[in-house]
């Protein structure tokens, strides 16, 4: 006898649950307040349509670095640097935090937000290409922050392993990319390129991640 569709469905998963519509106003209702210098980000990206990750993924970055302790952060697409102060903020007075972005208009506006929002010293700018500048880089970060051209993610990857510490973090974001990763048939290049990304870092020995569906969803690797 051929179960139904229906009977073979695992109770513990929550179908057709998602976080979009009033259960993703509630989780945003919950964060606290902005400082006025995230707050202007905020509204500045909102106006200008920058792609920031917003304050709900940023308190997961800055949960992250505080359950690893993290000092050393890069971080390959920082736009106007929202991302970065989050990093910056938890990374402490002595840690240090590597910004990425091809544009130098981008760069620009980020160094006078790092100025007044007092974590500037904590900031080494980079303006060119991040996975070139990550390729050069001999040290071991606490955590690699991936929020370039989703084209690049499954390159991204390819550099990271020696890049990173052991129990350091691999995260990155747009991992389901508005849902176009549940399609039958991609056939956008885009989509192809995360879902690449998706399994290879899934299949990778030396990592061992979670895809969090927040928000676009956020890839965290921890390397084993
Ligand atoms: C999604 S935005 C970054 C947003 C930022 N992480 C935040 O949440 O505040 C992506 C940025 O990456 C930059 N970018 C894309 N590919 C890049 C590359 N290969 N090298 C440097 N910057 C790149 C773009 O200029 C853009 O500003």
């Amino acid at each position: 006898m051929t179960q139904s569709k229906k009977e073979t469905k695992a109770s513990w998963r929550h179908y057709n649950f998602t976080t979009a519509g009033p259960v993703d106003d509630y989780l945003y209702s919950m964060l606290p307040k902005r400082d006025d210098v995230l707050a202007e980000m905020e509204d500045y990206a909102t106006k200008h349509n920058v792609p920031i990750v917003g304050p709900a993924v940023a308190r997961v970055l800055q949960q992250l670095a505080m359950m690893i302790q993290a000092r050393t952060v890069f971080e390959l697409g920082s736009a106007i640097g929202y991302s970065t102060i989050w990093w910056a903020q938890a990374v402490g007075e002595n840690g240090r935090v590597i910004y990425t972005d091809g544009d130098a208009k981008n760069a620009e506006r980020a160094r006078g937000y790092f100025a007044r929002a007092g974590v500037a010293k904590r900031i080494q700018l980079h303006t060119g290409d991040a996975l070139e500048f990550l390729s050069e880089q001999k040290e071991e970060f606490d955590i690699i922050f991936n929020d370039v051209d989703k084209e690049d993610y499954p390159r991204v990857l390819r550099l990271v392993g020696p890049r990173l510490r052991k129990g350091g973090l691999f995260v990155t974001d747009n991992v389901l990319w508005s849902g176009r990763v549940a399609e039958k048939h991609p056939a956008d290049a885009t989509t192809k390129a995360i879902l690449e990304f998706n399994r290879k870092l899934y299949d990778a020995k030396e990592f061992y991640t979670t895809i969090l569906p927040i928000r676009d969803g956020l890839a965290v690797a921890v390397k084993k």
